[in-house]
């Protein structure tokens, strides 16, 4: 993607429904035996492209309903499924893990080629493996692959998480809703993504308790019926067009947000001085004369900073005035795009797990490349504020997360154009 920097945004644009709560509720399709699920806001993304076909690989028949107004896909789940994953739809993505509870609690068993990712460190599953072994399975990973199976059905029982995974939480949960008897998983992960899922459950007809205590009670039903749930407001895009708004100086509304989902990021963005009111479902930014404080930050499992929006807040504390830190966590390896920014004039150092960003006057555009997918975010976040042309390469990384970026872009008055590899 080329842009040319220095324009300030203005306009208003809607953000897509969240790719981290389409794709494990897309998963809960493989719950049914016969029936359909229909979600609506499903975003148009590689990721959910990945698990459509996924699904269709593992006999799901996918209609897909896209106009101005919704975009809606409906699973329609035959009697029986494949339950061996296809390797390689398996490996474009880590979320392919997310079939693992619902194909093992519906069919007793499956097989899962480790699924690939970011390249964000390292992302094991044992927290997933270890919670379905507690429910009775036997697994086995030979060549890369997870065979699991069980004898009867997965047994409900009390499962404590040693990290609130978000992942493991949704397979869990996943795995729970057939299982003989209740199953409670204590120390979930407490994403908005999670409650979306467990809407997703109830809709088709699986009784999930999630108080937001940090335990989730779920009893396991036999068979579970048809059903119809919508996809919530994607956070983390809304955040990085938040602060591409505030690193041009622009004046612009998001709207369909759901401003409790972002608390975190507007505490800090209060913190650092930026301008900005937030009413009912949007959040309108507006022009400042100040560069922004510098602030430290520290990345947690929500409703702590979320580590997919620290790479696109680092690009715009890169400009602050004075030194920020923003302490990694939840990833290992989460700071590849420092090298790239600093390509561009940031001053952006890393000791361990921690970024130290010193604030520039200017960033200039150059040539620099996504190494993932919110790193893709942060260097377009850079390169509308830079001097000059910036070229980000391997936009497909962006892809994975960010439906039309260019155009919303373009609608915001920015000079983007994508190339021809893009
Ligand atoms: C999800 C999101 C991702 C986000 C992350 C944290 C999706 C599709 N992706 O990823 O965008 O950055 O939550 O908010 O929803 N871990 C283990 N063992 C496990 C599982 C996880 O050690 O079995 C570790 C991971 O390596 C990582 C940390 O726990 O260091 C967090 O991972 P997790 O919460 O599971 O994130 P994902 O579900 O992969």
């Amino acid at each position: 993607m080329k842009i040319n920097g220095g324009i300030p945004l203005h306009g208003t644009i809607k953000t897509q429904g969240a790719k981290n709560a389409a794709l494990p509720v897309m998963a809960v399709c493989l719950l049914l035996r016969g029936g359909t699920l229909t979600l609506d806001n499903v975003p148009e993304l590689y990721d959910v492209n990945t698990m459509i076909e996924l699904l269709k690989d593992l006999g799901v028949e996918i209609k897909i309903n896209r106009d101005e107004k919704n975009s809606q896909v409906i699973f329609k789940v035959p009697e029986d499924l494949k339950w061996e994953v296809s390797e390689t739809l398996a490996r474009k993505m880590r979320a392919s893990s997310l079939v693992l509870g619902p194909l093992l609690a519906n069919y007793g068993r499956v097989s899962l080629p480790l699924p690939g990712g970011c390249s964000i460190g390292a992302r094991p599953i044992d927290l997933h493996l270890k919670g379905l072994k507690q429910m009775g399975a036997e697994i086995e990973i030979a060549n890369g692959v997870v065979h699991a199976q069980v004898k009867g059905k997965l047994r409900g029982r009390r499962i404590y998480l040693d990290f609130p995974s978000v992942g493991a939480t949704e397979n869990l949960m996943m795995a729970a809703s057939l299982a003989t008897g209740e199953t409670i998983i204590e120390n979930i992960a407490r994403e908005p993504e999670i409650d979306n899922l467990a809407a997703a459950l109830r809709c088709v007809g699986v009784p999930v308790e999630l108080e937001g205590t940090g335990d989730v009670r779920i009893k396991g039903i036999e068979k579970t019926s048809s059903g119809r749930e919508r996809v919530i407001p994607d956070r983390i895009e809304a955040c990085t067009y938040i602060l591409a708004g505030i690193i041009t100086n622009g004046h612009i509304k998001i709207e369909d947000i759901v401003p409790s989902h972002i608390d975190a990021i507007l505490a800090k963005l209060e913190e650092s001085g930026a301008k900005f009111k937030v009413k009912k479902n949007m959040i309108e930014i507006f022009p400042t004369k100040k560069k922004l404080h510098p602030v430290s930050i520290k990345t947690m499992p929500y409703p702590g900073f979320p580590t997919d929006s620290q790479p696109q807040m680092a690009a715009a504390l890169a400009l602050a005035r004075g030194v920020s830190t923003i302490e990694e966590n939840v990833f290992q390896a989460r700071f590849l795009y420092a090298q790239e920014l600093n390509r561009m004039g940031a001053d952006i150092q890393i000791s361990r797990d921690v970024a130290i960003i010193r604030g520039v006057e200017k960033l200039q555009g150059t040539l620099v490349k996504a190494t993932d997918l919110r790193a893709g975010a942060a260097l377009i976040i850079a390169g509308l504020a830079a001097e000059g042309q910036t070229v980000v390469d391997d936009m497909v990384h962006v892809w994975r997360g960010y439906e039309a970026i260019d155009k919303k872009l373009k609608s915001l008055g920015a000079q983007v154009e994508l190339g021809v590899n893009s």
